[in-house]
């Protein structure tokens, strides 16, 4: 979900629809809009709507006019997608306008104890028994109030709340779901993302968890919710707002693919240490010695980013011989897991604030583990809360599928296992040929990206299959994982993903002309065996893709990458797959940049 809201003298219905439309990749199932009325009688206006931003603009009322508000996208977790349960809430009164990201764990019970005192409901969501709350509260000012309210709350917020009778204020506080405050001349910006504040202003604060503010036109103050005064002085962002815009592109998809050589040498930059074929990685935190000490590495993320992490894991294997797996956050955190002293944690994720992935990290720390994270938005929840790591530098990501984040983390991986295999048996010369490796990426994904007219024919060609199976073995494996991923998500084709070796134990019988099979198929040892595989697709009549470093007999249409290091080759070989899965998407006519269901960053459970 996205919070947008604005104190100044601007007319703040269009500011705020703007703002919506810069988070709507983070829900986009309803909108809402809440503003102090200007004129004689003021008050406060809202405005809702189920579906899209623009939905809202065209439902706002001809009289709207306010220099104050507060506005929200939504990705529904309590209540379905409809008018009544978009934010902003609203107390009985229609005093209080608020809204809110997260989840109020004890929602049942105040909405049970409220109900029984006589508050009608007027939506099914947790996020209104908050607006009751603050309307009820009898505290004097409205930040009084909110605390007040706030101390009975169990769960997670990022909040911002208008009062009718505090007109002149926008009182908001965070607890596990991301505040940003956006710092203008005479006017004030707030957001749960920055995304939405660097077009007006580059000067940002970011709330911990546990702080609140108080934004006025000309002002801000941050404190505690207990009330004692904080100090925090703006940042300046780190991309300008361009970076944020789909500049000449149809899509944000499209563009995030295209900046990919970019994107991994701004990973590689100022990193790479050729006095000692190594690299430095500053924020890792880690000595040689504690390095040397490492006897397992545990990579932990979500949806793309487990990907990412399942490719790291065997580069850390690899090039560090450091036993190393990946797994789901959330599988991890649910099942009691065995945390190990000697082992190295690593959190993956783009956005820094995945509940799953946060909320591992948190019983990871408080069982005194080590963790670090490997993540693309600087200073967000999951960074801060890491003992140490790598930024992945990939830039804004837009899409809520995940293109050139995927690839900087795992260009990332591999810094981090070249590191780690140079602390420990990874000899000078192999140091040397990765790195050299690293450095021929952005010119070779340059040139995958060069063969987009072919890869368009081939989603085409595809585009009609009912069912698609990915296969790989062994480095090839999650990259084919990450290519059904993005087929899925993007196109809606069914798609799987197996070990080619397990072909023949079960999934072969799905194999028809109906259901293709995309083959990753790297020069490396496993070659033989890969064809094999594709030898036993094709003598049940089944239309072979294949990605790799020479044409295949085997194969009705091959895509030829570069080769690289065979260590490093997972990074090219799903690249040409991110065109595949968007060429077939937009053959389909599918929402690319919004697929339905989905959301870029989950902050719940
Ligand atoms: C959501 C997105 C995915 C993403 C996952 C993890 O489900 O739709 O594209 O891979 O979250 O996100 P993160 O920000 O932690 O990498």
């Amino acid at each position: 979900c996205g919070i947008v809201g604005y104190i100044g003298k601007r007319d703040v219905a269009p500011l705020l629809l703007e703002g919506l439309q810069r988070l709507e990749y983070r829900g986009y199932d309803s909108a809402g809009i809440a503003i102090h009325a200007s004129g004689k009688a003021g008050g406060l206006k809202t405005a809702k709507a189920k579906g899209r931003v623009r939905e809202l603009e065209s439902r706002l009322p001809k009289r709207f006019a306010g220099t104050t508000g507060i506005a929200h996208t939504r990705w529904a977790t309590h209540g379905a997608p409809n008018d009544e349960n978009a934010h902003p809430h609203t107390d009985a009164e229609g005093k209080v306008a608020l809204v809110h990201n997260g989840i109020i764990d004890n929602a049942a019970d105040l909405r049970a104890r409220l109900t029984a005192e006589g508050v009608e409901f007027a939506s099914e969501t947790d996020t209104e028994v908050l607006a009751h709350l603050i309307g009820r509260a009898e505290a004097g000012t409205l930040e009084e109030k909110v605390r007040e309210a706030l101390r009975h709350i169990e769960g997670t917020y990022g909040i911002a709340v208008l009062h009718a009778d505090f007109a002149d204020r926008i009182v908001v506080a965070r607890n596990g779901s991301p505040v940003v405050l956006g710092i203008g001349e005479k006017e004030m910006f707030v957001s749960s993302d920055v995304a939405a504040l660097v077009s007006h202003t580059r000067q940002v604060v970011t709330l911990d968890d546990g702080e609140m503010a108080t934004l006025k036109a000309d002002d801000y103050r941050t404190y505690t919710t207990e009330g004692s005064r904080t100090t925090s002085s703006p940042e300046t962002v780190e991309y300008a707002a361009e970076s944020y815009d789909m500049g000449a592109h149809d899509t944000y998809m499209h563009k995030e693919i295209s900046e990919q050589a970019d994107a991994v040498d701004r990973a590689l930059r100022g990193r790479i240490d050729d006095r000692f074929s190594t690299v430095h990685l500053g924020g890792l935190n880690l000595d040689a010695r504690e390095a040397r000490g490492v006897r397992r590495v545990k990579i932990l993320g979500c949806g793309t980013s487990y990907h990412a992490g399942q490719i790291g894991a065997q580069m850390i294997e690899e090039l560090a011989r450091i036993p190393s797996d990946a797994e789901p956050a959330s599988e991890f955190r649910y099942r009691n897991p065995v945390v190990d002293p000697d082992t190295l944690y690593v959190a993956v994720s783009q956005s820094g604030e995945t509940y799953d992935v946060l909320a591992a990290v948190q019983e990871l720390k408080r069982k005194g583990a080590r963790v670090l994270g490997l993540v693309n938005v600087v200073g967000s929840a999951i960074a801060r809360e890491t003992d140490g790591g790598i930024y992945v530098h990939a830039g804004p990501e837009v899409c809520v599928v995940s293109t050139k984040c995927f690839t900087n983390m795992v260009v990332s991986f591999a810094l981090l296992a070249l590191h780690l295999g140079r602390i420990r048996d990874l000899s000078v010369a192999d140091g040397k040929r990765i790195i050299e490796g690293l450095r021929r990426l952005p010119e070779q994904i340059t040139e995958i990206l060069e063969n987009e007219a072919e890869i368009k024919k081939l989603a085409e060609l595809y585009a009609d299959a009912k069912s698609m199976m990915f296969i790989g073995r062994v480095r090839g494996y999650p990259v084919a994982r990450e290519a059904s991923l993005k087929l899925k998500e993007v196109s809606y084709i069914h798609a799987e993903a197996y070990p080619a070796s397990e072909l023949k134990h079960g999934p072969l019988a799905l194999i028809e002309p109906a259901m293709p099979t995309v083959a990753i198929v790297p020069d490396d040892d496993l070659l033989e065996k890969n064809r094999a595989a594709m030898e036993e697709i094709k003598a049940r009549s089944g239309r072979i893709l294949a990605v790799a470093h020479a044409e295949q007999e085997k194969a009705d249409h091959t895509i030829v990458v570069p080769k690289n290091e065979p260590e490093l080759d997972p990074i090219l070989m799903g690249i040409p797959l991110q065109l595949l899965a968007y060429h077939t998407a937009l053959t389909l006519g599918r929402d690319i940049d919004k697929p339905r269901n989905l959301a870029k960053s989950v902050t719940v459970e």
